[in-house]
């Protein structure tokens, strides 16, 4: 939050603490100095032979009881008890007894950088008392071209602002525990269709190819990881797919000129799991670490890897200079020292997962079943509690017909819908048939997680029923009934009727439908034929269509997303009012299925006539989302960056834009420089402008208002191409009924310049800007326009 005044500021930070209760901590984790961390790593590579080195490059699966996804092989005779990495971005997958988070499309729709933070720590501390040294995520690819993507959830906004806004903040959070984060899946892994190389009948199918040019690149696809590298991310994941042909993980003008030159990377990129093509190509393309790497200790040796026992040939033949090799490690390993994972305190790393990983996909990787007998770490602290308000504050409240909402002591409710269930087919879920029955409050794949519990809406909507005395409960919750319009056993029509939709998505598999999953519109339209006052709750792993929330009689909608293990209680919370909704939409829902994206390229078996038929031409450069519906001039259902509130907000006075900068006239490129830094040149990070305004609340509960601010580029000074207005600034600013805030929006000069193809620069047109603040994409109170130079 940016507040001007201290004493508001203090108040700000009053309500933080309030919030989030003790688990309310900031504070970077006190690393070692980064010459320390890089001497200690020279020590290490000046004690290794060939075979060692090759270990540290190489994963490695199953090894002396650690049961990690990913792991770095010990070296007793050093000490160096190795790398554990650890799935995913919202929880730690496989493992028991942790904590299902919010997922990230979830926290983007909080907008708010202080519950983002707060998510990231929380991982990082379940992750450390795993004993887990890297945590495989965030995620800012897919960024979410397709709104059917299979991975958008594990992200967090086709906006590339707000998504580069979270991955800061996640970045931070998780490496103030002292964990490494892993910024992935870098680039362009934009569907999950012919994400990898398949095989038809003996012929190799390369990889889906994501042909994106330079400046659709820069401004969008790599914006939000170059605030990952800003940020100081100990790793990046490089993706399944080709970019421009090339796999991204053998991909010398992603990986080497861009990453690590451009950038200033001085971390390591480890493969997507078996996303490795090739061994010298990929090393000298700047690829340091191959995973899953060897199956096994012994075939290190004699294993198969394009990495591990090869290396040595590699050197060998003078393929690979033993120069990259010890740059590999010394990447790899500096961040280990950095965050100080070599000291004592680090915890060993709970020989439990090795169960939990057998037990989950144990056939896949050759692993035996383990016996049970050991009972797992308890890392969740009092993080259920920190989900459960995080979850409500992101919901996303779209419609609400006369203040329908908060529920007002209703004498009669039902509930219905399939998501509302507890799932019947236990609390680790693998496919989508799995949750015809149960509440979908995360999505599958490595991203995915083993719940300790679950809490149904149904199951705390019943107990909240419960505390007033004399509620009739009713409740029909299978979809079939409901789609077939059965309501034979509903008496008397409820004065509440609830009802819950699910969609889910998966690593692995695009979504097929943008309307909810399980006939979700004729249950909602035979709901509401019978009932005046129907109210939608949607828990979904993306975009939906909505074509019902134009019907009057369904009086309120609201998105939860995937909400996390407390699923149940934050929608009771924001029902019943305990919690105002404060969610924004990270995204833009259309009217009509044609008005979304682009489609996912998906060939039938007839169209794939050669090796390299997959390909994905992003021909709508940077116009996905709400600046494709701008330019397109489609008027949306719910524009992005819209919700409701139970009560009401205003833009107050003018929209004040001063620069900031040393006064004189802003050159039109940066300085160049010899070195490379973490975030490229740090001119692009400089504040230049500071944008001011003034927001109140005008209702008369407490709430959150979201003031956004959208930047509109001097149209005849920047190429064509160029979005209409792009999201250069939020806030989220807690509000008393009355009460006003001042609020201010730091632009950099990054937020101010686009990507020049020829010039291989960012630049800072001259003319006027245009900017406007508001609280949605389209619904902008106040405007100011100013030239820089
Ligand atoms: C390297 O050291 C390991 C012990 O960590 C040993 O087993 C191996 O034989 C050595 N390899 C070479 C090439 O010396
Ligand atoms: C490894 O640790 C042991 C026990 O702490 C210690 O005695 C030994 O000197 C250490 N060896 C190295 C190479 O650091
Ligand atoms: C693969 O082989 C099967 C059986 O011979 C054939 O029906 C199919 O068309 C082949 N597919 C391709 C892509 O060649
Ligand atoms: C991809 O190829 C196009 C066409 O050759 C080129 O303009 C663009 O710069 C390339 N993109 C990247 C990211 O290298
Ligand atoms: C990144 O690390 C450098 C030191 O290596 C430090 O100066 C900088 O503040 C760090 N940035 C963040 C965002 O932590
Ligand atoms: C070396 O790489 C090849 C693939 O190029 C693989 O088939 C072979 O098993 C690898 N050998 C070792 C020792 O890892
Ligand atoms: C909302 O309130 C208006 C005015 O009181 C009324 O005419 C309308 O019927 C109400 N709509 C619903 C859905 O209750
Ligand atoms: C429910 O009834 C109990 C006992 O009659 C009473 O103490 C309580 O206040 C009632 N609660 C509500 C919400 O009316
Ligand atoms: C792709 O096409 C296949 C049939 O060829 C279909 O089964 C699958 O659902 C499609 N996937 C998507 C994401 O459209
Ligand atoms: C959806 O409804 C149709 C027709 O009522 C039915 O045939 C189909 O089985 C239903 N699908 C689901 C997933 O319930
Ligand atoms: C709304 O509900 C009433 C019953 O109260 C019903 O008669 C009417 O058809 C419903 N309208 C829609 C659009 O479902
Ligand atoms: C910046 O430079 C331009 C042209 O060189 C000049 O017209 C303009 O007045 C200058 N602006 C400021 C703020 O100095």
């Amino acid at each position: 939050m940016q507040i001007i005044s201290t004493s508001l500021a203090l108040l700000v930070l009053g309500d933080i603490v309030g919030a989030f209760g003790s688990a309310a901590k900031r504070g970077e984790h006190e690393n070692l100095p980064w010459e320390a961390a890089t001497q200690k790593a020279n020590e290490f590579i000046s004690q290794l032979n060939i075979t060692e080195k090759a270990r540290i490059v190489t994963g490695s699966l199953n090894f002396g009881g650690r049961g990690c996804i990913g792991n770095i092989l010990p070296i007793e005779r050093l000490n160096f008890s190795g790398i554990c990495l650890q799935d995913g971005p919202t929880a730690m997958n496989r493992a028991d007894l942790v904590s299902v988070f919010p997922s990230g499309i979830t926290v983007a729709a909080s907008w708010d950088r202080e519950l983002i933070y707060q998510r990231g720590r929380a991982l990082g501390e379940e992750f450390r008392g795993k004993g887990a040294h890297v945590i495989l995520g965030p995620v800012a690819g897919p960024l979410g071209r397709h709104p059917l993507g299979g991975r958008n959830w594990e992200g967090f906004s086709p906006d590339p602002y707000l998504t580069g806004v979270a991955m800061e903040e996640t970045i931070k959070g998780i490496q103030s525990m002292g964990i490494q984060a892993c910024a992935k899946h870098y680039i362009g892994n934009e569907q999950e269709v012919q994400r990898s190389n398949t095989f038809v009948n003996g012929t190799e199918i390369a990889a889906i190819s994501s042909n994106i040019d330079d400046r659709t690149l820069h401004e969008l696809y790599l914006w939000p990881f170059a605030n990952s590298v800003k940020a100081n991310v100990s790793s990046f994941m490089c993706s399944y797919n080709r970019l421009n042909q090339t796999y991204a993980c053998e991909n010398d003008n992603i990986l080497n000129q861009v990453l690590k030159k451009e950038l200033g990377f001085q971390g390591y990129v480890m493969s997507d799991w078996f996303a490795t093509h090739s061994g010298p190509k990929s090393i000298n393309a700047g690829l340091d670490l191959d995973m899953p790497g060897v199956i096994d200790a012994a075939s290190l040796i004699t294993g198969d890897s394009y990495f591990g026992g090869n290396i040595t040939k590699y050197l060998d033949e003078g393929s690979v200079a033993e120069e990259r090799l010890d740059d590999m490690i010394r990447r790899i390993m500096t961040q280990y020292y950095l965050l100080k994972q070599d000291n004592s305190n680090f915890p060993e790393t709970d020989p439990t997962l090795l169960m939990t990983l057998a037990a989950s996909v144990g056939q896949f990787f050759g692993i035996p079943e383990i016996p049970g007998g050991l009972v797992a770490r308890d890392v969740r602290g009092d993080h259920a509690q920190l989900i459960r308000q995080m979850a409500a504050e992101a919901t996303v409240l779209l419609k609400n017909t006369n203040e329908t909402l908060p529920l007002k002591s209703p004498q009669s409710i039902a509930v219905f819908g399939n998501d509302a269930n507890d799932p019947i087919n236990g609390l680790y879920q693998g496919s989508n048939e799995d949750y015809e029955f149960g509440v979908v409050d995360i999505g599958g794949g490595s991203g995915t997680a083993r719940h300790t519990y679950l809490v149904s809406p149904l199951q705390a909507i019943r107990a909240r029923a419960e505390r007033q005395n004399g509620t009739r409960f009713q409740h029909i919750t299978n979809n079939a009934l409901l789609a077939r319009g059965d309501f034979s056993s509903l008496f008397p029509v409820p004065e509440v009727c609830l009802v819950f939709l699910g969609t889910w998505a998966s690593e692995g598999q695009d979504r097929t439908e943008l309307e909810a999953d399980w006939n979700s519109t004729l249950v909602v339209e035979n709901v509401a034929g019978r009932c005046p006052n129907t109210i939608v709750v949607t828990h979904s792993a993306g975009i939906n269509s909505m074509p019902w929330a134009d019907n009057p009689n369904v009086t309120a909608i609201l998105a939860a997303h995937l909400p996390g293990q407390e699923a149940g209680n934050s929608v009771v919370d924001v029902l019943w009012g305990d919690v105002n909704p404060s969610g924004r939409l990270p995204y833009t829902i259309g009217k009509e299925s044609k008005d979304f994206g682009p489609p996912i390229v998906n060939l039938t078996e007839a169209e794939v006539t050669s090796p390299t038929a997959w390909q994905a031409n992003f021909v709508e450069g940077q116009l996905i989302d709400y600046r494709h519906f701008d330019s397109a001039g489609i008027d949306p259902l719910y524009d992005f960056g819209f919700g409701l509130s139970y009560t009401t907000f205003e833009v107050e006075g003018e929209l004040g834009v001063e620069s900031v900068s040393g006064g004189g006239n802003l050159t039109a490129r940066t300085t160049p420089m010899n070195t490379a830094v973490p975030g490229g040149n740090p001119e692009l990070w400089e504040t230049i402008l500071l944008a001011k305004t003034q927001v109140k609340n005008t209702g008369k509960r407490a709430g959150s208002a979201v003031p956004q601010l959208y930047v509109s580029f001097p149209g005849s000074e920047v190429p064509s191409g160029t979005p209409l207005q792009v999201l250069r600034g939020f806030d989220k600013v807690d509000l008393e009924p009355g009460e006003s805030k001042v609020v201010s929006f730091n632009l950099q000069r990054r937020d101010l310049s686009y990507w020049n193809v020829d010039l291989q620069d960012w630049v800072l047109p001259a003319g006027a800007f245009e900017f406007k603040v508001g609280f949605s994409s389209r619904n902008t109170a106040v405007s100011a326009s100013k030239a820089l130079r």
